[in-house]
């Protein structure tokens, strides 16, 4: 037998035994279905407007985070983002479309408000996947797009009430009456404690069943330069396969670095799972490899939130987290724009 007959009868034999997984479904959803954090009420709504248009699911994804990335107010995304260590507001995204089974990515980029359009471009226009950095924003350059100053008043003095507040050995001395001038900022310093992540992720599923996702961050609050979580990360902080649904999710990202949380999430789609099942899988996982002590409660579970947001190819949809019970996700379909309850493994 030729070598290459023997590779080709090779991969039949594999394809029929080693990778048997549930065949696609051929069902389809009645309406397009966008998936959202939290914070993309208004994302999910023009999402399902734009693929109700006959828009492309990821374009249509791109345009619902555009809304939210561009939202000063929103202290995790985009322009207003909280900045790194140094005060330097550097953004991470993916971008994944089902029909081509492609995607593109950027991490660390600073100055360019729309992360998530650079990343459909490294997609679109490169050979290549993720630019970061100096690299990312010389490409997002080259396709002329404009430079801003990402970093709002309000996320400039929210980082330097950190930077004041980290220690009385060091030279940076908070005012005394801090507070009293500035009285929003008392609940970030009882947040300073805890690591702000934030993020949003929304998944589309259009009509013919065809997928599009993106997550868009600037990452955890005052991280040290050039750290990268898992927005920009294909498998973990996103991940589809346009024969079966889409998983994508925000919290901390280390956790979905250490697990490629999102890709598991779709794998378990692939073999019959419900976006639920999915869901709540990924969650199980995490808790079942955190076992930094660090990073845990007395309990043993994990001293974070991850939460993921999935839909299917029918359209079907779940959002998920480790903790958090009460919190909410974003989704439209045929009923509308509305948050629903994620489903917790923790309260
Ligand atoms: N999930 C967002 C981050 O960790 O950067």
């Amino acid at each position: 037998m030729k070598r290459r007959s023997f590779i080709q009868g090779a991969g039949t034999a594999l394809a029929s035994s080693v990778f048997a997984s549930q065949s696609p479904t051929a069902t389809k959803p009645n309406h397009p279905v966008a998936v959202a954090s939290g914070n993309g009420l208004k994302s999910v709504e023009l999402a399902v407007k734009q693929m109700l248009a006959g828009g492309d699911p990821l374009d249509a994804a791109v345009a619902g985070v555009n809304l939210v990335e561009e939202d000063p107010e929103d202290t995790s995304v985009g322009y207003g983002g909280l900045p790194n260590e140094r005060g330097v507001v550097e953004l991470d995204s993916c971008v994944m479309h089902g029909p081509t089974h492609n995607g593109g990515a950027v991490a660390s980029l600073r100055n360019i408000k729309y992360p998530s359009r650079v990343a459909r471009l490294v997609m679109k226009r490169t050979d290549h996947v993720l630019l970061v950095g100096q690299g990312a924003l010389e490409f997002a350059r080259a396709h002329g797009i404009p430079e801003e100053n990402l970093l709002t008043e309000k996320a400039r003095k929210i980082w330097l009430a950190w930077k004041e507040s980290l220690s009385k050995g060091d030279d940076w001395l908070p005012p005394e009456d801090l507070t009293a001038q500035e009285p929003w900022l008392k609940k970030w310093y009882e947040r300073f404690a805890k690591r702000h992540t934030g993020t949003i992720n929304c998944c589309c599923v259009d009509k013919n069943g065809d997928i599009g996702g993106v997550t868009t961050t600037s990452g955890l609050a005052f991280k040290i330069p050039g750290r990268v979580g898992d927005s920009p990360i294909l498998g973990a902080g996103l991940f589809l396969d346009n024969g079966y649904g889409a998983c994508g999710s925000t919290g901390r990202g280390e956790a979905n670095l250490l697990n490629l949380s999102s890709f598991l999430a779709v794998e378990e789609m692939r073999r019959g799972a419900s976006p639920r099942e999915a869901g709540l899988a990924a969650c199980k996982r995490i808790v079942e490899h955190n076992r930094d002590p660090r990073l845990q409660k007395a309990d043993g579970s994990p001293d974070f939130n991850v939460k993921f947001f999935l839909v299917n190819k029918a359209g079907d949809y779940a959002g998920c987290a480790i903790r958090d019970r009460g919190a909410k996700y974003a989704v439209c379909d045929e009923n509308g724009p509305r948050l629903e309850e994620l489903t917790v493994l923790y309260d």
